[in-house]
């Protein structure tokens, strides 16, 4: 109990937002009880579940990008110490109002130094932890128990990181779980060709980019031998470079997709709110005299009824260049008098 507290004590100091926040905690006679921050979108396991949930390409970066934040967290927790959460799985990933996700349930989490030596606190009934087999690293399933070690967590990201992108469970299909573990011991893993489909399904470069990228973190991540596994800061800064980049080609592709669904009107020489620009000097990016002159010839024969006068020309690199011109006050006044 005494451990669980100090780790908690140790992640609520540090405040990441993608933590879950513990506020309190409340201790009677061998049991404990947790306030924590409450999460109002569930967890990850529900939300990927619900047919209802659209989850665009965007989104499934950002949760992942999120959770291997939170995950390189933990595992440099301070210089001397880091956690291994031991559990991750999408029940314990659990998301905000505004689909924010946050690492949760450190039941099963594990302190220790960066050499390798455990925490101080333990005791043998504390060493139990509840272990999720679907989720676990095939060197955690053998019969003999083995030391929680940071690179477990990395291949149950990997399998988070699977079911983000396919929606599905990792052994959904083999007839149960058992045979899907034996499978994943001696180094089958799961399916992916929904992976497959899903890039092919985008036409977009950058959408097909993320998917591609996002599987490749999960072929590194459940890795087989745990050294070949990354290190999830790795992780955390190609997700949030990618994140980065592909929120610019979104709103890029907004825009495009915005421009092609209005009118976009363009003033044409007859409409005699406009005036050919050939007076406009590209250098200067001033009106020469004659622009004036002729813009005032169209006030005073009565062809503007306000002041604002459109005018367009073929400028630089043959582009058409509209440009609003606002005439002051003074100038219709000072031709009038
Ligand atoms: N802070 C919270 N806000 C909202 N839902 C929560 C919260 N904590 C837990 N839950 C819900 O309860 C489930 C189990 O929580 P968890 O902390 O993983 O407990 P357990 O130790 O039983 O696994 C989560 O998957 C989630 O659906
Ligand atoms: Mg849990």
């Amino acid at each position: 109990m005494q451990r669980i507290r100090n780790e908690l004590e140790l992640l609520q100091k540090s405040n990441h937002a993608h933590i879950l926040r513990v506020h309190g905690w409340s201790q009677w006679s061998g049991s404990m009880a947790l306030i924590l921050e409450y999460l109002p979108g569930g967890n990850l396991k529900n939300f990927l579940r619900n047919p209802n949930s659209r989850i665009r390409t965007i989104l499934r970066l950002r949760i992942c990008a999120e959770l291997a934040d939170a995950i390189a967290f933990i595992h440099n927790l301070t210089k001397e110490q880091r956690l291994t959460h031991g559990d991750i799985k999408p029940e314990n990933i659990l998301l905000s109002a505004d689909l924010h996700c946050k690492l949760a349930d450190f039941g099963g989490a594990k302190l220790s130094s960066h050499t390798g030596k455990a925490g101080k606190q333990e005791s043998s009934s504390e060493e139990k932890y509840e272990l999720t087999p679907i989720y676990a690293a095939p060197e955690r399933l053998g019969d003999e128990p083995v030391k929680p070690k940071k690179e477990q967590d990395t291949y149950s990201y990997g399998l988070i990181v699977h079911m983000v992108l396919t929606r599905e469970p990792p052994h959904v299909h083999y007839p149960n779980v058992a045979k899907y573990l034996q499978a994943v011991v001696k180094g089958k893993r799961p399916r992916t060709e929904p992976i497959e489909e899903l890039k092919l399904s985008y036409k977009i470069p950058y959408k097909r980019q993320v998917i591609e990228t996002l599987e490749n973190v999960m072929r590194k991540c459940w890795e087989h031998v745990p050294s070949l596994r990354p290190n999830m800061l790795d992780v955390r800064d190609e997700l949030h470079n990618l994140l980065r980049q592909a929120a610019h080609a979104e709103v890029l592709q907004t825009v495009t997709d915005a421009v092609a669904s209005i009118e976009i009107n363009v003033p044409s020489t007859d409409d005699h709110h406009c005036v050919p620009l050939d007076f406009f000097d590209t250098q200067t990016r001033k009106f020469g005299m004659s622009y004036f002159v002729k813009t005032l010839r169209l006030i005073s024969a009565g062809k503007c009824s306000n002041l604002k006068i459109m005018l367009f020309a073929n400028l630089v690199l043959n582009r058409l260049k509209t440009l609003y011109i606002k005439l002051y006050k003074y100038f219709y006044d000072r031709t009038k008098g």
